[in-house]
This record gives C-alpha cells, sequence and structure tokens, in this order.
C-alpha cells in the first residue's frame, strides 16, 4: 500500500472512530497528530473534504492550540529552559551544544526525525537549574558534558 493510501486509512479510521462529528474536530486533530507526531497538510485537506469543513476553519483550530504542529516533529521533543533561574545557571550553553551536536536550531528537528529541539520559559522546578526536558522525562542540573549520554538513552 502507498504511504499516501496508508495516510488516508489511518485517518479515515479515526474520522469513523468519532462518528464524522464536526463537533469533535479537536479531538480528531489530537489523534492525527499522535498518529503522525505533526498534522500534515495534505492530511488536514482530506479531512475538510471527508467532514465538509471549510480549510481554514481546520487550519484556525490547528493554529490556535499550541499542542499542534504544521511541521513535522522528532519522536522526542527536547525542552531546554530558558527561565531566569536556568539561564543564571548556564542554560544558553545547553541549547548552543544542543543545537551543535544534533545540526539543528531550536524549533527544528533532525533529518532523522529523532529529535525536535525547543525552547521554553520555565519547566517548574528552579531548584533544579538548569534543567532539560526530553519526552517528559526532567533532567535537573545539567552540565552541557552530559548530553550526548543522555541523547544516546533516547536512541
Ligand atoms: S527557570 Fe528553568 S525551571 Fe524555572
Amino acid at each position: 500500500m502507498k504511504k499516501a493510501q496508508t495516510m488516508d486509512k489511518k485517518v479515515k479510521d479515526i474520522i469513523k472512530k468519532y462518528y464524522g462529528d464536526k463537533t469533535a474536530m479537536i479531538a480528531i486533530l489530537q489523534d492525527v497528530q499522535e498518529e503522525f507526531r505533526y498534522l500534515p497538510k495534505e492530511t488536514l485537506s482530506f479531512i475538510s473534504k471527508k467532514m465538509d469543513v471549510p480549510l481554514t476553519r481546520i487550519y484556525e483550530i490547528a493554529t490556535f492550540y499550541n499542542a499542534f504542529s504544521l511541521k513535522p516533529r522528532g519522536k522526542h521533543t527536547i525542552e531546554v529552559c530558558l527561565g531566569t533561574a536556568c539561564h543564571v545557571q548556564g542554560a544558553s550553553r545547553l541549547i548552543d551544544r544542543l543545537e551543535r551536536d544534533l545540526s539543528i536550531s531550536s524549533g527544528d528537528t533532525t533529518k532523522d526525525k529523532m529529535f525536535t529541539l525547543e525552547e521554553v520559559r520555565c519547566l517548574g522546578c528552579c531548584s533544579l537549574a538548569p534543567v532539560i526536558r526530553i519526552s517528559g522525562n526532567v533532567h535537573p542540573y545539567l552540565t552541557q558534558d552530559e548530553l550526548p549520554k543522555i541523547l544516546r538513552n533516547y536512541k
């Protein structure tokens, strides 16, 4: 089966799960994002046609919520805290090192789709600064020399 057909089939199943209910659009987009790790353009067009919802309406929802991404995302999201406490403890060195080691800029995803790198403002655990969070796991008191080993554990 071709990739596009597989994608369509998966999206059809998601729409079916919600009985094609237009009021369930957020839940449908959440499921699509969980399936593909982002909202592919062609998928949004497909949903628009199948559910008879204007594409502009779907984009309004997709761009309103931070949880949705229109760009491909990695298997793991690395969130580097650049809040005040982490900044004071050298968080900018961590982001520099990650950008260098992963060959991407903040906000981008590695070519192998393994990691997406993001900057955040306070992860709510300032006493552990500097902190990064990878796929929900907090890594406290980090130094840049520890990063390669940590990343290896996620591959
Ligand atoms: S500033 Fe980094 S966790 Fe609060």
